[in-house]
């Protein structure tokens, strides 16, 4: 059988609950003759948007997962989301450590582990973006950040739950309007580090972690990017807020990701 497929998009701080859910009947509609054994489809919308977002789509069809979250479940943080809301809602991920998060609200690495540990002790899946900055790239530093943020990050995951760990390698460089997107030799390459990373933590059993890839994905490098054998999945913005390109490119590039050994 053929590995799981990871498609989805995080819409950062764009749509809200009209648009949202106008996106997510669309895109469930348009992709309703794909079969989801081998396909996951998720979708991160605002906080605000989630109620409806859930109820707009059942998760058989697309996962709904949160921006962010509050590791506590509750208490005096005014103007963050726990845990036990976003299971209230039935929300499936939680995406944690996004670089807007980290180099614009400035979260750290230490920030992003409490997330994790929260998020699997609560039984979502638990999306963890790293990736470095142009910085580091250009200092050839990127090896090492990568392994810092996920030996910090995954610290004190327990094996029995990384059936629930996701990653998402994001160049911060490669992301957003101003972003240039990776090539796929340098996306593999990365990728392939962070799985000798993910290995040496938990052993074998990391195989199973999807480690997806993220910024600047667009219609033109989506399929090279797909053929890439470190590469398990896509995590898009701005080339998936529309439910039409978002389809195209599912169906682009599904089916080689399909043939992949
Ligand atoms: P872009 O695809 O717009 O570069 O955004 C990627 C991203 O941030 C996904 O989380």
């Amino acid at each position: 059988m053929s590995k799981m497929v990871y498609l989805g998009s995080n819409l950062k701080m764009y749509k809200g609950v009209k648009d949202t859910v106008e996106f997510l009947t669309r895109l469930s509609d348009l992709t309703k003759d794909i079969d989801r054994s081998g396909l996951t489809l998720f979708i991160i919308p605002s906080y605000v948007t989630l109620e409806s977002a859930r109820k707009a789509v059942p998760n058989a069809s697309i996962l709904l997962g949160a921006q962010n979250m509050h590791w506590e479940e509750e208490g005096q943080f005014t103007g963050e989301i726990s845990p036990r809301m976003l299971q209230e809602i039935g929300i499936d991920i939680i995406e944690i450590g996004h670089s807007e998060r980290r180099h614009v609200m400035g979260e750290n690495d230490f920030d992003e582990n409490k997330k994790v540990l929260s998020a699997l002790n609560h039984g979502f899946k638990a999306l963890l973006c790293v990736g470095e900055t142009l910085q580091q790239k250009e200092l050839d530093l990127s090896d090492e950040t990568l392994s810092t943020q996920l030996k910090i990050g995954l610290s004190g995951v327990d094996k029995k739950d990384i059936g629930r760990l996701w990653i998402a390698y994001e160049p911060v460089w490669a992301i957003g309007v101003n972003g240039i997107p990776a090539s796929k030799e340098y996306a593999d390459e990365k990728h392939a580090v962070i799985k000798d990373v993910l290995c040496g933590l938990f052993g074998s059993d990391a195989d199973g972690i999807p480690v997806l890839y993220g910024g600047s994905v667009n219609p033109q490098n989506a399929e090279e990017l797909a053929e890439m054998p470190n590469i398990d999945g896509l995590f898009i913005g701005r080339s998936a807020w529309d439910a039409e390109g978002f389809n195209k490119i599912i169906r682009a590039t599904y089916p080689i990701f399909q043939k992949k050994p």
